[in-house]
């Protein structure tokens, strides 16, 4: 319990926490830049915010392709946000994996965590489904822990931060509320411990489409990845879906990909322009040239830091190291709390 004198307006107190993971599978795409990378390199630069950010590779287990990819994605994701300009004195940046905290806290808040609540998570309930689906004689076949427990390490994460907002895609909602729920049994129990988050979903705006115009995300094989060498980057700009109107006919910009991944890079000005280029007709090829070209030239200086760090990993791995010092000075004063809460003390001394 916080003594009573102490000075409840103390400038740390109005400092809001807002915390996300990354989970360590895949290459970062334009979709991700976007919708989660650019805001979030934005929001660490605010005075009034402390950011945490971290790479989630104990949760990229449950659907990790294996040792090998799991060790690359973890270094490309590194590699891409530190390119991209994040700001790593102000924002804490760090791997889940160094941070023993938050294994342990995630003990700890299996007992507050009903069984029931895991049931209703819908990443389990759609594999409960798919077997139930196939004829399975088993409901839970092929259903690991770690893929049940997710939600319950998601909240160690975030509670341990005192987290007041997590900023997720729409998908990773639930989990937020259940953290929150956590959170609150715990309190219940033992006293006001932990920070009740919020999640923050960002606007539909901020979600691209992608080659084959659904959405763009590496479940659907349809990215454009952020860092690929102009030459790939233009034949994937080729592949995007248009429809089959000739050069000349006017072109809706709003049901476009081309037009919408555009507008996701350029200004305003320069979004009206591309806007009064379709309305003239102009041809799918030369859009997707000039799309191509834009995202080519904004991508340049980034791509060559992104090529710089994935050469030497070891510098990679000491930014690493260091925010995971400055992550665990906020996790352990917040566990040892936790830990005394519960009666995991020390016995004299
Ligand atoms: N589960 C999230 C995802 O798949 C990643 C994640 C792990 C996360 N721990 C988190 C997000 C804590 C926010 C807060 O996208």
């Amino acid at each position: 319990m916080r003594p009573a004198s102490e000075p409840r307006t103390s400038s740390l107190m109005s400092t809001q926490t807002v915390l996300t993971g990354i989970t360590t599978t895949g290459t970062p795409h334009l979709g991700n830049y976007v919708g989660a990378i650019r805001p979030a390199v934005a929001a660490s630069q605010r005075e009034d915010i402390r950011s945490c950010y971290f790479l989630a590779d104990l949760h990229a287990l449950v659907k990790s392709q294996g040792p090998e990819a799991l060790e690359r994605s973890s270094l490309e994701i590194a590699a891409t946000w530190l390119a991209l300009g994040l700001d790593t004195e102000r924002a804490v940046f760090y791997r889940q994996s160094d941070i023993p905290e938050i294994p342990e806290l995630m003990w700890i808040l299996t007992h507050v965590t009903a069984k029931g609540l895991m049931n209703r998570a819908h990443a389990y309930k759609a594999a409960v489904q798919a077997n139930e689906a196939d004829g399975a004689r088993d409901p839970d076949q092929g259903i690991t822990m770690a893929l049940y427990c997710y939600p319950v390490l998601m909240a160690a994460d975030i509670l341990l931060f005192g987290a007041h907002r997590v900023p997720v895609g729409q998908d990773q909602k639930q989990h937020v509320e259940m953290a929150r729920d956590i959170a609150q049994r715990f309190n219940h129990h033992y006293g006001e411990i932990f920070v009740l988050p919020e999640a923050e979903i960002g606007a539909d705006t901020a979600i691209l489409t992608g080659l084959d115009g659904r959405k763009m995300s590496k479940s659907y094989s349809n990215t454009i990845p952020l860092f690929v060498p102009a030459k790939k980057l233009r034949s994937l700009v080729m592949k995007i879906k248009t429809n089959s109107l000739e050069p000349g006919e006017p072109k809706d910009p709003d049901t476009s990909t081309v037009f919408q991944i555009y507008r996701a890079f350029a200004t305003p000005e320069e979004t009206a322009g591309m806007r009064e280029r379709f309305a003239a007709g102009i041809a799918w090829g030369e859009a997707k040239q000039q799309l191509f070209e834009y995202l080519d030239a904004h991508l340049s200086e980034a791509r060559a830091r992104y090529e710089a760090l994935m050469a030497d990993p070891g510098h990679v791995e000491a930014i690493l190291r260091q925010g995971a010092e400055r992550a665990r000075a906020i996790a352990a004063p917040l566990l040892e709390r936790v830990r005394s809460a519960v009666g995991i003390r020390r016995l004299a001394g």
